[in-house]
């Protein structure tokens, strides 16, 4: 059957899956932030986990991406990559990146804004270790975000590394891929409303290191 085509600028939903008011918002975000989280992983979604992060040059030019969150807490937001990536170089030139979790499911969004820095050797290696071999390979193999001849060399690369670290085998990790971890500055909570009139309540860090809670019109 022919489909017929759908007119994006008539779709609309209306929210009402949940509120956020101010009496009910932890005055800590780390801890609303865990709560949303922990709602996230128990629902349906299939990549709870998944957050966007935003980067931008020197000169302010922002690029954005998918990556997967791995800890998070009053110490920061640690994601995992290659430290030569585009993310990376951005980040070596301005430290400023913003993340962005979007629940549809909950009707949720979270937006927080802050400063990259790499977590130590050490906690790198650690997480390196605790991936799946097949993970380790790609880390090694794949010179993220330069252009390559084809997928053909890709997995020729792979699959020369397979022969030289068998399964089991230890795979040090490659001096370009670790972690960063992002220490918020900033964080937004976004709860959809009915008619759009959503929820949003910010947490802004004040220079005595304590967090203040404004509510921000939808
Ligand atoms: C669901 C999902 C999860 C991803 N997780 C990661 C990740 O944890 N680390 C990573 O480097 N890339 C991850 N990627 C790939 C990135 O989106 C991106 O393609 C890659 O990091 C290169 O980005 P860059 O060229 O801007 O540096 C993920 C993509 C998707 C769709």
């Amino acid at each position: 059957m022919p489909h017929l085509p759908i007119n994006i600028s008539d779709l609309r939903r209306d929210y009402s899956a949940a509120a956020l008011s101010e009496d009910e918002i932890a005055p800590n975000p780390f801890v609303q932030f865990d709560q949303w989280l922990q709602q996230a992983l128990q629902s349906e979604l299939s990549e709870p986990t998944a957050m966007f992060v935003a980067t931008a040059t020197a000169q302010g030019a922002p690029s954005l991406r998918t990556v997967l969150l791995k800890e998070h807490g009053e110490a920061g937001f640690v994601f995992y990559t290659n430290y030569s990536s585009r993310k990376g170089r951005q980040i070596a030139e301005n430290s400023q990146v913003a993340l962005l979790f979007y629940w549809d499911v909950l009707e949720r969004q979270i937006r927080i804004e802050g400063n990259a820095q790499r977590v130590s050797p050490l906690a790198s290696d650690a997480y390196f270790d605790s991936r799946p071999h097949t993970s380790r390979l790609g880390a090694v193999a794949s010179p993220q975000s330069q252009i390559i001849e084809s997928r053909t060399e890709l997995e020729k690369k792979i699959s020369e590394l397979s022969q030289q670290y068998p399964d089991g085998c230890h795979i040090e990790r490659p001096s370009h891929w670790g972690g960063y971890v992002v220490r918020p500055q900033l964080f937004e909570f976004w709860q959809g409303r009915p008619s759009r009139l959503h929820d949003r309540l910010q947490y802004s860090l004040q220079p005595d290191g304590l967090w203040r809670i404004e509510r921000l019109a939808p």
